[in-house]
């Protein structure tokens, strides 16, 4: 059971998104030819969630260099450069995107000594069909191992979008409940409507809807309710970054969530793939996060609800203490109460 659409595609010489902004109520695919172009896709949440994130700007420098190749080499990495500096401008918080641009440009400097820019340019597309078949494959081995945690019958709450749309396919926190569901799990999910963006609301509510999978949409402020009476097994949500010592940064409204899972004796699971982990961030302080735009707050679309001249803040994201982490699920296992030394022995495993 996987979500038949594609949330990236290529297409013609071209990265293809689904336009996440227009979803429930319209499907359309955004057509990204040159590197600014994803890079105001990922700005603008035509695609979001961490790893799709990541694939897409893999994507964005592939378009990129086709795009540059008749260039002789010196104008070619000059431009390449600023094209890798723009797309990691677009969104701060998540780690998958300099995790996959880093990796393009080890892919470029292992090609540069050799080979013409029309060749770095066929490895770079090789290398970003790789990085979206390597998050599919992550996600189904994550949601195999998070599966095992889940009891037939579970009730499970999730927040923002960790699905099918926020990877490359499958998803991290719907990848585990997709994963359990067709191990034969009976699994109803509650859905954070996820304030202010919505994107519980818009995509996690459409992507189960579309698989048929129970889904009960509720309102953020509602959780704790359900906790207390006793209607929530489980909470699972997806992440942005993970740092050295197990903190965890998601959509804002997870921490939250775990400081209430923890109260009413709930586990609190965070599902993702390695490539989220950032060993080189010794805790959550030290995560950049996102502020977004105060007109996400005051409305949404082209309704206003509040009125002009009022002082806004909107964080895109919180940071969730390891120790309120029942257990992080990747695709190389579950790691228990993580802390730093499990997680660095999981982030060693070839
Ligand atoms: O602002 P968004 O929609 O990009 O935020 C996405 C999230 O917070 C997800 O939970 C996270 O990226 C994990 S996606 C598998």
């Amino acid at each position: 059971m996987t979500l038949k659409v594609e949330t990236l595609r290529w297409r013609e010489g071209a990265l293809e998104l689904v336009d996440q902004r227009r979803l429930p109520l319209d499907f359309a695919y955004v057509r990204c030819s040159s590197a600014a172009q994803t890079a105001e896709a990922i700005r603008d949440m035509v695609v979001r969630g961490a790893p799709a994130i990541g694939c897409a700007a893999a994507y964005g420098l592939a378009v990129e260099a086709l795009r540059l190749e008749h260039l002789a080499p010196a104008e070619f990495f000059a431009q390449m450069d600023e094209a890798a500096a723009l797309l990691a401008a677009s969104r701060p918080t998540a780690v998958n995107l300099f995790w996959a641009i880093a990796r393009m440009r080890r892919c470029v400097e292992t090609a540069r000594p050799a080979a013409a820019p029309s060749a770095i340019a066929a490895a770079l597309l090789g290398q970003a069909h790789a990085i979206r078949d390597e998050d599919i494959a992550a996600n189904r081995a994550l949601g195999a191992h998070g599966a095992a945690l889940i009891e037939d019958g579970a009730r499970v709450l999730t927040h923002c979008n960790a699905g099918a749309l926020a990877t490359a396919g499958h998803g991290t926190a719907l990848g585990v409940i997709r994963s359990a569901v067709e191990g034969g799990k009976r699994v109803r999910v509650f859905v954070d409507e996820t304030r202010p963006f919505l994107q519980g609301a818009r995509l996690t509510a459409w992507e189960l809807l579309e698989d048929g999978i129970p889904a009960t949409l509720i309102a953020d402020v509602a959780a704790g309710y359900l906790m207390r009476c006793g209607e929530i097994d489980a909470v699972i949500v997806g992440t942005d970054r993970v740092a050295a010592n197990g903190d965890v940064a998601n959509k804002i409204g997870t921490y939250p969530l775990a400081v209430l899972a923890r109260r009413h004796g709930i586990p609190f699971y965070v599902a993702c793939p390695i490539s989220t982990l950032d060993l080189e961030l010794a805790s959550g302080e030290q995560i950049p996060i996102e502020e977004r735009s105060a007109s996400e707050v005051t409305g949404f679309g082209d309704v206003r609800w509040a009125p002009p001249r009022i002082a806004v803040r909107n964080p895109a994201f919180d940071v969730t203490p390891a120790d309120l982490v029942t257990a992080l699920i990747t695709e190389r296992g579950v790691i228990e109460h993580p802390d730093e030394a499990r997680i660095r022995a999981f982030a060693r495993q070839e």
